[in-house]
């Protein structure tokens, strides 16, 4: 693996993966090294003080490899420990709160947008913080949803599943209460409630952290000059509990189509 530079990507768990599929179809020459924090999700459940000290474990990990690159693909740890990564760790570190908010500060047409989140990312502030950077007019309604990951981790998340509309429901009420117009989806695993969310508020724009994310981090390795410009990319992906259920369980994130296995992280 050693002549190998690689895109190091960690999550607390497995829903980082859908930062993984965004990268590696927006970047399919790059290689990937996925780093799953399964022995430790969720994070946004937890103290900003802990997420700090696994997010740097995290890349403690991923910099056993080289890297030229790491994505913070977890909201809650982008939110809570990007600058304690930046302190400590002399690579380029991309995350998925800057992208997505960018996204939505120049989407929205009535300055109104709407954040649903983990109560950790929805505590630390950090989407307000960076919409207004790029739209101080901007008015941020946040919605922590608790029971959305847990839902989706539970293979319930598809639009006609009545437990996933009445749970969206609820959320969703409060946010359209206040006249939003552009919804930002500030979670790794709600990607894929995406349908089931325009099923109930058609009218609004739904920006994915994770595609956007993808997209920022192309052009911000192009700026560095570390973009891959030939070949198929490679992926390995590490969990640091229960790799052998991996497979069955990436596949929710990755796409029906990916197959992909993990190995145990001795960390
Ligand atoms: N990856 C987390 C996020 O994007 C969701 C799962 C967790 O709470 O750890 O916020």
């Amino acid at each position: 693996m050693s002549d190998t530079q690689y895109i190091g990507i960690f999550d607390s768990g497995l829903g980082g993966l859908t930062v993984a599929k965004s990268i590696i179809h927006t970047m399919p020459e790059e290689n990937i090294l996925y780093f799953g924090d399964t022995a430790h999700v969720p994070y946004g459940t937890k103290s900003h003080k802990q997420i700090r000290e696994l997010a740097v474990n995290d890349v403690r990990f991923l910099s056993r490899f080289p890297l030229k690159a790491v994505v913070v693909a977890c909201n809650t740890a982008d939110s809570v420990a990007m600058g304690t990564l930046q302190e400590q760790f002399d690579l380029p570190i991309f995350g998925v709160i800057e992208p997505a908010s960018h996204k939505a500060a120049r989407t929205t047409r009535n300055n109104r947008i709407g954040i649903m989140a983990t109560s950790a990312t929805v505590r630390s502030g950090a989407y307000e913080k960076a919409i207004h950077r790029y739209n101080e007019n901007a008015q941020v309604f946040q919605k922590a949803c608790p029971l959305l990951v847990p839902l989706v981790e539970n293979g319930r998340y598809r639009k006609d599943d009545p437990v996933v509309q009445i749970v969206l429901k609820e959320y969703l009420d409060e946010l359209t209460a206040n006249g939003i117009d552009t919804l930002v989806l500030g979670c790794t695993h709600y990607p894929l409630l995406s349908e089931a969310v325009q099923s109930i508020v058609p009218e609004l724009t739904v920006i994915s952290s994770s595609e956007a994310a993808a997209d920022a981090l192309k052009r911000g390795m192009k700026e560095l000059g570390l973009c891959e410009t030939e070949g198929d990319g490679i992926q390995h992906y590490y969990v640091s509990d229960d790799a052998e259920h991996f497979e069955e369980n990436a596949r929710v994130f990755l796409g029906e189509d990916m197959k992909a296995t993990a190995e145990l992280a001795q960390i």
